[in-house]
């Protein structure tokens, strides 16, 4: 086991509930392989609770934390500093404390983006995002930034339509979602898929040739969209590469340390 020091830094995650995080074991792993002189905990810590909690750790000497459901709206709203693309977003995911002030970033749409160029992938034409939560906003933020043109697809049409206007972006209606011809990206940002939730029934019949088709469900690790994907043939990215990425910016901040996302690490946070 790795002993800390009494100027050991401190990084955390925030949630409620936390138990089912994987972030401790992921930055774990890497306070393990970079010899960092340093911890990342798990916080419970209830929405009434959790502006109190923050300033308290900042005043604590920590470095910064995660925050993730149903904290990331909350964290914007308690930062002093907010990049520009959280600002964007309207959620913050990594806070960094530094000279007494509390910078808020969302490195979500980083974490998707990194994880389909690890993938090989290029960015253009057209995407279908499914859904429009948090995730989707934050990948069609990204991919916009990329230079792709983003099409929102959700169940409930109103959400669908205030998320791409507020993205300047367009809609697809739900039952229309097969509709594929001329997408080159397809993103499933809805929970379904998940283990224990219900099945996403899709067709891949009218996909062109290079579609890719992105999950950013990482439970089952091989969803029956990405399982249904490769059967036909086309380039499959699965969601666990995306939440490794993703806390590659945070770890830098905090622990100094530029960490890399290999195989080694997928294992950890798989298993
Ligand atoms: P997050 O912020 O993590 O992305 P969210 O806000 O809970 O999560 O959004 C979940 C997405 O999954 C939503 O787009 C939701 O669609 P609705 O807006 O219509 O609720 C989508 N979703 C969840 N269950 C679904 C289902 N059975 N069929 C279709 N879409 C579903």
């Amino acid at each position: 086991m790795r002993l800390i020091s009494g100027s050991a830094r401190l990084a955390g995650v925030i949630g409620w509930p936390v138990g089912h995080s994987r972030s401790p074991r992921l930055h774990g792993h890497w306070l393990q392989r970079y010899g960092v002189d340093g911890a990342y905990v798990p916080m419970a810590v209830a929405p009434a609770d959790f502006i109190e909690v923050v300033r308290g750790l900042a005043k604590a000497g920590f470095a910064g934390v995660n925050v993730t459901i149903p904290h990331k709206e909350a964290a914007l709203a308690l930062c002093d500093s907010v990049e520009p693309f959280a600002a964007r977003v309207g959620a913050v995911n990594t806070l960094v404390f530094r000279d007494g002030a509390i910078h808020g970033r969302n490195t979500d749409g980083y974490g998707f983006i990194a994880n389909l160029r690890a993938h090989g992938v290029r960015f253009g034409g057209r995407a279908l995002i499914l859904g429009a939560g948090g995730a989707a906003r934050a990948i069609g933020a990204a991919l916009q930034d990329e230079g792709v043109d983003v099409f929102f697809c959700n169940r409930t049409a109103e959400r669908g339509v205030a998320l791409a206007a507020a993205l300047n972006a367009g809609t697809v209606a739900w039952d229309e979602r097969a509709a594929l011809e001329g997408v080159s990206l397809l993103v499933n940002t809805t929970s379904l898929g998940m283990t224990g939730k219900g099945a996403l029934a899709i067709s891949l019949e009218r996909a062109e040739a290079e579609l890719v088709v992105a999950d950013i469900v990482y439970a089952p690790l091989e969803t029956a969209l990405l399982a249904a994907a490769r059967a036909r043939g086309l380039h499959a990215v699965e969601g666990l590469g995306m939440l490794l990425h993703q806390a590659v910016p945070g770890f830098e901040a905090w622990f100094g340390v530029r960490p890399q996302v290999d195989a080694a690490l997928y294992e950890v946070v798989a298993g």
